[in-house]
């Protein structure tokens, strides 16, 4: 047994063991910890009592001091780490969520399985269809600035083309700088500003413009982009690509025709169509009686689009086209009306 004056270091470190293991938070710790190591704490006192002792005693009393000190410290740092697994442990229990659902009082997980909805699955197919043809698949964002859905696409402030794609404004700083893109026409310039040539490139992704929702328009809808810049390409390469493309994913019984058209930042531009698949040609409700359903736009890439990114006109030449991907699933899967692909009702989803 080690006395120091009055005190019995034994019972103090045994104590100490006990006040540790009984500190049931790391609040509780702290205060035991001040009690055995604090300034007025028990060992501080027990030092206090050293310098009562004869000089033998007093080194002898010191060491053995020391000792019970370092132990009750690695007792603390140990009882300290265990409080915080513990805690931890139990904010993992706190956090955890329960999603198993329990339908009809027993789980039936056959009749909960979904799968992909028919828009994603038309755009996993078209990609496919275009990584097929060389093309590598790009995304960009869905808020633009100004510069990237109009003024690099050769559209100015005020310019009457702006009309064709109406959007919604965000209120971000500036009035009228930044939007939803109307179009997935941006990515293009994405693209190209990012100076690596050449680019072969499809580009699918959400669009949003202030339409009405009707058989074939959507105010959130998906479009497909798809750039070329190379050497030397021609309006050939794009007609063959799009002709390539349709009979690819719509089969050799649907045929397509390109109609001149106008779009800023291509030139010439076509507007891009194919037999419609609810009337086989004959005229009905979806196509507005023309027998034709319009699925996007291309041309030529504008050489003014080509200087607003710094790519040199005189070596590059390129095309860009922009199809509706939700028109696309639409002719494809013969639906009347495009509004149901939004409706949610399990029943037309299931189908697909
Ligand atoms: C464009 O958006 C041009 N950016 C296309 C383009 C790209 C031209 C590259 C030249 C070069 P347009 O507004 O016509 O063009 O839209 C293209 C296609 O997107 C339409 O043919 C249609 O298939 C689809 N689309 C447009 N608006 C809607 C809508 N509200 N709902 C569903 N699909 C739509």
């Amino acid at each position: 047994m080690t006395e120091v004056g009055s005190l019995d270091l034994e019972a103090l470190e045994r104590d100490a063991a006990a006040a540790l293991a009984a500190a049931e938070t790391p609040a509780m710790l702290d205060e035991v910890e001040t009690r055995l190591l604090g300034k007025r704490g028990s060992l501080r006192t027990v030092h206090r009592l050293l310098g009562a002792l004869a000089p033998d005693d007093r080194v002898a009393a010191g060491r053995r001091l020391n000792e019970v000190t370092d132990r009750i410290r690695a007792r603390l740092a140990e009882r300290r780490a265990a409080l915080q697994r513990a805690a931890r442990a139990a904010a993992m229990l706190d956090d955890r969520l329960d999603l198993t659902e329990v339908v009809g009082g027993s789980l039936r997980l056959s009749t909960g399985l979904g799968h992909l909805h028919l828009v994603t699955q038309t755009r996993d197919a078209l990609e496919d269809v275009f990584v097929g043809m060389g093309f590598e698949v790009a995304e960009g964002p869905e808020s633009e600035t100004d510069w990237y859905n109009f003024e690099a696409l050769n559209i100015p402030p005020a310019h009457p083309a702006r009309g064709m794609w109406d959007t919604f404004y965000l209120e971000l700083g500036e009035p009228e700088t930044a939007l939803l893109r109307a179009h997935t026409s941006p990515v293009q310039i994405h693209l190209m500003e990012r100076g690596e040539l050449p680019i072969h490139a499809v580009m699918p992704g959400r669009c949003y413009r202030r339409d009405t929702a009707d058989a074939r328009h959507l105010p959130v809808f998906h479009q497909v982009e798809g750039l070329v810049v190379d050497h030397g390409i021609t309006f050939g390469d794009l007609a063959g690509t799009i002709e390539t493309f349709t009979t690819a994913y719509f089969g050799a019984d649907i045929h397509s025709r390109l109609r001149p058209a106008y779009f800023p930042f291509t030139e010439p531009s076509a507007e891009f169509e194919i037999t419609c698949t609810i009337c086989h040609g004959a005229g009905c409700r979806t196509c507005s009686g023309t027998g034709w359903i319009e699925l996007g736009g291309c041309g030529m890439v504008d050489p003014a689009v080509f200087d607003a990114v710094g790519i040199d006109r005189d070596e590059w030449s390129g095309f860009a086209f922009g199809f509706g991907i939700d028109r696309c699933a639409q002719m494809r899967h013969g639906i009347s009306d495009m509004r149901v692909l939004t409706e949610n009702d399990v029943r037309f989803l299931r189908q697909f």
